[in-house]
């Protein structure tokens, strides 16, 4: 089906609640997925191409469509429990790769935030639900990483208490300092339990890692994944 023909059967549809503006974004996201187009498939008929299928995207694991190999940073994200939701497309598709660094989608991001809006409402008006399993629990999940990952961390806390961070990690990132604003929550507390206990190893890291507990990673995940 495509957006106009949504859009018509939509309106004619008069006892619908769906607001009119949500319709026009669904018709504007067809438009904009045209260069995705290049490497995905939605609709009746996708499968995979260069892109994994996104249909039924929006509420299933990341990094979970079967028979798709994905890089590590997604299949990692999905087997933590992390879930597309308009949050965390919104974030992938203004900058993949600052996102999930290692991610295999070659893609400049989506710099308008009204023109990722649009297309996530096409992404899932035209790809529809997420098949039941794909919904649910990882299937490889490190307990440490999902016990924290379930923590609604505390932006505000996060922020303040960032200062101790972003003396090393500017925006941009450095030479040898990775740059940690905008990364997704799952890479970004597996680095810091890999500090924290120990299997990498950098003096200042392991150091304030250890400092560090399960509601204060939450806290400074959320904050960073927000920050620019
Ligand atoms: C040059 C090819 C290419 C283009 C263009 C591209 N993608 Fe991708 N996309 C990929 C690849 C490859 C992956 C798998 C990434 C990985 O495994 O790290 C992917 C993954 C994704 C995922 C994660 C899917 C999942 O199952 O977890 C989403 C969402 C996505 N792309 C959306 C888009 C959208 C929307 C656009 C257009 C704005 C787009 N992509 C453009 C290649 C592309
Ligand atoms: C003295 C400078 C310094 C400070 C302060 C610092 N970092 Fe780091 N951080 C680094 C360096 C250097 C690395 C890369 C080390 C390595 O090669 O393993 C790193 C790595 C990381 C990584 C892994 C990134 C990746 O791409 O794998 C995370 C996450 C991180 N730091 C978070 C933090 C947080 C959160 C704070 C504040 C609580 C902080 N850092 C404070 C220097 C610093």
């Amino acid at each position: 089906m495509s957006a106009r023909q949504i859009l018509t059967g939509a309106l004619a549809l008069t006892a619908l609640a769906t607001p009119i503006t949500a319709l026009a974004d669904v018709v504007r996201g067809e438009a904009l997925f045209r260069p995705c187009r290049a490497c995905h498939m939605i609709g009746e008929g996708a499968v995979h191409r260069v892109g994994p299928d996104l249909n039924g995207l929006v509420g299933r694991r990341i990094g979970s469509a079967a028979g798709y190999e994905y890089s590590d940073d997604l299949t990692e994200a999905g087997a933590e429990g992390e879930i597309w939701t308009d949050e965390t497309l919104d974030r992938f598709l203004a900058g993949p790769r600052a996102y999930f660094p290692g991610t295999n989608m070659v893609f400049r991001g989506i710099t308008a935030s009204e023109d990722r809006a649009a297309l996530i409402a096409y992404l899932s008006a035209e790809g529809g639900a997420p098949d039941g399993a794909a919904q649910t629990g990882g299937t490889d999940i490190d307990p440490e990483i999902a016990t924290i990952l379930e923590i609604e961390g505390d932006i505000a806390y996060g922020a303040y208490l960032s200062s101790e961070c972003t003396a090393c990690h500017r925006a941009a990132g450095g030479t040898d300092i990775p740059s940690i604003a905008g990364l997704a929550p799952s890479v970004f507390i597996a680095g810091l339990l890999s500090y924290r206990n120990g299997t990498r190893q950098h003096l200042v890291m392991n150091a304030l890692a250890q400092r560090l507990g399960d509601e204060e990673i939450a806290a400074l995940a959320a904050y960073f994944a927000s920050a620019e």
